[in-house]
């Protein structure tokens, strides 16, 4: 059998993100296998869809620690504990501390409901919409000492149509994250990616696809 990278998933919501990787890591499309998920929710869907697919799954709860570095080595711990080899936040809605960017340096990536570097931080959807923005999209990065500014894996347009809600837009994002999400997980893998200052190489790189995008289209 082929190596498996190990991942450790964090994620505080429902974990939509976090079922499309179990379903590429059980459906042998994706070299990984998920060796803990951990909620700071004690209620996220997230458990419950590690639950149900037998993957150990932990709840540490950040209220029951004073400070932010304390929450942060119980998690690093649990990870190392449990032998991850790439942190994968998958709606993990606490900031991370040096404590635990120390622990796995360009070993965490996130993912992030808009294209960065447009759009960082909370209510995204809602901003590009409120903004007027033509396309939006998904970007999943690594995860450097900034909010949403690590170098990035990969990114996919989504259009805003005139009638969209924030519902709407977001539906339309998050499944291009369900797609992104694994792929840059098996880039990371495979051993392609490298990352070299801001920029992330993918080697061997892949070829292009279609340059352009333009919306609304010519
Ligand atoms: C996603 O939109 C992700 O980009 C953002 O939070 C949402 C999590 O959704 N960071 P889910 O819990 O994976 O369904």
């Amino acid at each position: 059998m082929t190596e498996r990278l190990r991942l450790g998933c964090l994620a505080s919501g429902g974990g939509s993100n976090l079922q499309a990787i179990i379903d590429r890591c059980r459906d042998g499309s994706l070299a990984a296998e998920i060796s803990v998920v951990i909620s700071n929710k004690p209620d996220s869907g997230a458990l419950q869809r590690a639950r149900n697919a037998g993957i150990p799954a932990l709840c540490i709860d950040h209220r029951n620690f004073p400070t932010r570095e304390d929450f942060d080595r119980a998690v690093v711990a649990a990870l190392l504990e449990a032998g991850v080899e790439l942190i994968v936040l998958a709606g993990f809605m606490r900031l991370i501390s040096d404590v635990f960017l120390d622990a796995f340096p360009g070993r965490i990536m996130n993912i992030h409901p808009a294209l960065l570097p447009a759009f960082p931080g909370l209510h995204v959807q809602r901003k590009a919409l409120e903004y007027g923005a033509r396309v939006t999209g998904a970007t999943v990065h690594f995860v450097d000492g900034g909010v949403d500014t690590g170098p990035i894996v990969i990114q996919a347009v989504v259009p805003i149509l005139d009638d969209d809600t924030e519902e709407s837009l977001s539906a339309r994002i998050l499944e291009q994250e369900h797609r992104i999400y694994p792929r840059a997980i098996e880039l990371f893998a495979q051993g392609r990616l490298r990352i070299d200052g801001r920029r992330v190489r993918i080697e061997p790189p892949l070829p292009p696809g279609s340059e352009v995008l333009v919306h609304p289209p010519l």
